[in-house]
């Protein structure tokens, strides 16, 4: 089966933690692969539906992980150093991170809609972005990397990205962005219309 360079990114990602705890895990691709890489050493996979922690069940079989079925870390007790939430929506990893731990983590977050929110989320919530990834697979997918902490960000970081902005990486992600931006400015009027100019004119788009 042909990998897929988002849960290559994020497995990368894991590099140099020593117990990972993937959080909606699926079918447990990310650790499969991390522990492949040899970048962790103890995983646990955790998801707060049963029929998908049966596939990693079958996908991990021989690997150092522990499954756990759990509703976001609610009924995780064990430590660990990362945490990654992946591959949903943003409203789903918000309400996640209302309930992480206080403790020192570092959290991976890929969502996939709505990039500004989660930034907007993270800056009101006092977490702090401290790298910011683009993949492309087949669509193109933000990753944060994330501690607990304070950060500022104007409306240009929360749509661009405090350091995305300042990577070569960003341009043909920042292109598709403006594509996109330009076909609302075609179907929105009035104050709308003037929001969507403003973002449309970030000069890093262009
Ligand atoms: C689309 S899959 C993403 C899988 C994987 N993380 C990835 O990036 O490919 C989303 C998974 O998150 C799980 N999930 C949704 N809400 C959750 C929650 N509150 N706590 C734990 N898992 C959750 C779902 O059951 C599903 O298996």
């Amino acid at each position: 089966m042909a990998r897929s360079k988002r849960i290559t990114a994020l497995a990368n990602l894991t590099k140099g933690y020593q117990t990972v705890v993937d959080i909606g895990s699926d079918h447990g691709l990310v650790l499969k692969e991390a522990i492949d890489l040899g970048y962790v050493r103890f995983g646990i996979a955790s998801d707060i539906n049963e029929k998908p922690l049966k596939q990693a069940e079958k996908n991990l079989k021989g690997y150092p992980v522990k499954l756990i079925q759990s509703d976001g870390f609610l009924l995780l007790n064990e430590p660990f150093d990362l945490a990654i939430i992946a591959g949903m929506g943003v409203h789903t990893i918000s309400a996640i991170l209302n309930n992480a731990p206080k403790e020192e983590v570092v959290y991976l977050l890929q969502a996939n809609d709505k990039i500004e929110v989660l930034r907007q989320y993270l800056v009101d919530n006092e977490f702090k972005i401290i790298d910011e990834h683009v993949v492309y697979d087949k669509f193109y997918y933000v990753i944060l990397k994330v501690i607990r902490g304070n950060m500022s960000l104007d409306e240009k970081d929360i749509w661009l990205g405090p350091i995305l902005k300042k990577k070569d990486e960003s341009k043909p992600y920042y292109q598709f962005r403006l594509k996109q931006i330009k076909a609302i400015l075609l179907k929105v009027k009035g104050e709308m219309k003037k929001r969507w100019e403003k973002i449309a004119d970030f000069h890093e788009f262009l």
